[in-house]
């Protein structure tokens, strides 16, 4: 007997199984099926596609007029951190730049104040309620940045608290060091920080999947970066690095170079660098709630690099200072309207090409892959990017069971 089939599905999104990303063109090919059916034993797909009859499960439910995807999955965050930032807007509403908050000693590195005074349980507890906000917005699968510690205690502290939260709810988590994420007040110099957080990497590796650096004027050159990226490597990691954010600095070329799994941000990457995507499986992540939060016009250019046959996944870069949302169905949004993408390219980037961008057998629900299933309070998957800033996920299904039911009756 199965355990459960979701049936009368209006829309069933099904992306594609694949070993590497989906590029260019395939990004809009997405299989959708009108009145679908799914059934789940013991946590995994048994069938997903075309309605049909032929099963028997001991739970039913029934998906007349909604969309059912797989989870979507979350490639960018900085889940674990201290304090929160509102009063930058205010400096923002004045005229001060994200560069000139970070030069005056807030910005990342107010967080990181907050960060080392925060003690490991309440680090634990604060980015426990964030992550469940995610998941109850449709997310199962969560990359998790440090990057607020800038030193060995506080680097260890804020991935201890990374792994423990996969660990206690048994999510699809990967985990990023990133060390180099701005250069802390006590440092003698640049090079010097740059050097301690390389001498940590081998220590750091038993708490983190990937390693990444924040490639920007002002924080870390080129040639720092690859400093990093290649002593990272040897280390063991799979390497990542926040690309050409606010300036064209090369960081995305550097990423290509060095077989980087994901290059993200890229709102300023060269012409190069982005001709550079098309013989790569280099995921670029883009983060365009961070654009629309620091207040830009111009966001990165996503059809050029689809047009260079490019791979791209959508994250939300959640973080108290550049993109403070939990809401991926938001970044769908302005994904929609902002990166022009198509809504079969955006379900393909919140979920297969995401999984991609940080390594996690997530994002498709095809026969045997992890039952992980959202069913959608909406008609047809273009109405979630459309109908912006609400939460649409109605249930959330982890490994064939319903962990959280939007449903309510006054
Ligand atoms: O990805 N750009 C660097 N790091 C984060 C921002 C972190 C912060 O402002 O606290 C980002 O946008
Ligand atoms: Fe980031």
């Amino acid at each position: 007997m199965n355990d459960l089939i979701i049936q009368n599905i209006k829309q069933l999104i099904l992306p594609k199984s694949t070993d590497c990303p989906l590029k260019g063109k395939e990004l809009d090919e997405l299989e959708t099926v009108e009145n679908g059916t799914v059934v789940v034993k013991d946590g995994k797909i048994v069938y997903s596609g075309a309605h049909t009859d032929e099963y028997e499960a001991e739970e039913v439910i029934d998906a007349t007029g909604k969309v059912v995807s797989p989870a979507l999955v979350e490639a960018h965050t900085h889940l674990v951190h201290g304090g929160s930032r509102e009063h930058e807007m205010s400096l923002k509403r004045q005229g001060a730049s994200y560069l000139e908050i970070l030069e005056q000693g807030g910005g990342i590195l107010s967080t990181v104040e907050s960060t080392r005074k925060a003690t490991e349980e309440e680090l634990f507890e604060k980015a426990e309620k964030n992550l469940l906000t995610m998941v109850q917005h449709g997310v199962l699968a969560v990359e998790s940045k440090s990057g607020y510690g800038l030193d060995k205690e506080n680097e260890l502290k804020q991935l201890r608290v990374s792994n423990r939260l996969a660990e206690k709810y048994n999510l699809d988590m990967k985990h990023t060091f990133l060390g180099p994420h701005a250069v802390p007040k006590e440092a003698e110099s640049n090079q010097a920080f740059l050097q301690e957080m390389i001498d940590l990497l081998p220590e750091v590796k038993e708490y983190a999947d990937f390693a990444d650096i924040f490639c920007e004027t002002g924080v870390f050159t080129v040639e720092e970066s690859k400093q990093y990226i290649e002593a990272a490597k040897k280390a063991g990691y799979d390497v990542k690095i926040h690309a050409d954010e606010i300036d064209p600095l090369g960081g995305l070329e550097l990423a290509i170079d060095e077989g980087a799994i994901s290059a993200d941000h890229l709102v300023a990457s060269s012409t190069e660098g982005k001709a550079k995507l098309k013989h790569s499986d280099t995921v670029a992540v883009l983060l365009p709630g961070t654009t629309f939060y620091l207040g830009k016009e111009d966001y990165a250019d996503a059809r050029g690099m689809l047009d260079n046959e490019g791979a791209i996944a959508i994250a939300t870069d959640f973080n108290p200072g550049s993109c403070v949302t939990n809401n991926l169905q938001l970044v769908m949004s302005i994904a929609a309207l902002k990166l022009k993408l198509t809504p079969n390219e955006i379900w393909n980037a919140v979920t297969v090409n995401a999984a991609k961008a940080i390594d996690v057998d997530a994002g498709t629900i095809n026969e045997g892959d992890k039952a992980n299933i959202v069913i959608w309070d909406a008609p047809n998957h273009e109405y979630i990017p459309y109908h912006y800033g609400i939460n649409h996920a109605q249930k959330v299904i982890k490994d064939g069971k319903v962990i959280a039911d939007n449903h309510f009756e006054l």
